[in-house]
């Protein structure tokens, strides 16, 4: 068995996903610290040194990898169902669920780390808020292929998605 956490930076991939594979007795994998120990450096550092394009490659690379490992939650990084067929992938090796909250939730909680991520370092609550708006929209389609799509959830707990998990089994 393998889950996928897929949805925006900020939506609470991590955090749930590492509850959800103690409560399944499943192993925890997130994607950015598998690429970051994969390649010796930190998601920053390849952007600056390859650019967004060289980290796109070495996140493929790294998912091809993990699609192999059974029983385990995987929490991708924001971009990761948007590029190459990385969401088909998903779909034909796991359960994807996408976690969809409010974009206001997104942006508090991005506006307090923002400066670990490339793409939106920086960016004020105005531009973010644009950002995020504009960006979600084209990565819409992507997150939408998901086998489970969860929106509008403030604070989503383990109990809330394994009804959803039970039916995809
Ligand atoms: C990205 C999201 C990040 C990380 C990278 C790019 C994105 O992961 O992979 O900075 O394109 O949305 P999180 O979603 O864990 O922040």
């Amino acid at each position: 068995m393998k889950i996928y956490l897929i949805g925006y930076m900020g939506c609470g991939k991590s955090t749930l996903g590492r509850k959800l594979a103690q409560r399944l007795n499943l192993c925890f994998i997130d994607l950015d610290k598998y690429i970051e120990e994969r390649n010796f450096r930190t998601i920053p550092a390849i952007f600056a040194e390859e650019g967004e394009d060289g980290f796109r490659q070495r996140e493929k690379k790294a998912l091809e990898e993990i699609a192999d490992f059974e029983n385990l939650v995987v929490a991708t990084g924001g971009g990761a169902p948007c590029f190459f067929e990385n969401i088909d992938l998903m779909n034909r090796t796991g359960v994807t669920l996408y976690l969809a909250p409010p974009v206001d939730i997104l942006v508090e909680r991005l506006l307090k780390s923002k400066n670990e991520r490339p793409l939106i370092k920086g960016k004020s609550r105005e531009e973010l808020t644009r950002f995020i708006d504009e960006n979600l929209q084209k990565r819409a389609t992507f997150y939408e292929k998901a086998s489970v799509i969860i929106r509008d959830k403030r604070n989503l707990e383990v109990d809330d998605v394994l009804p959803y998990l039970d039916k995809h089994q």
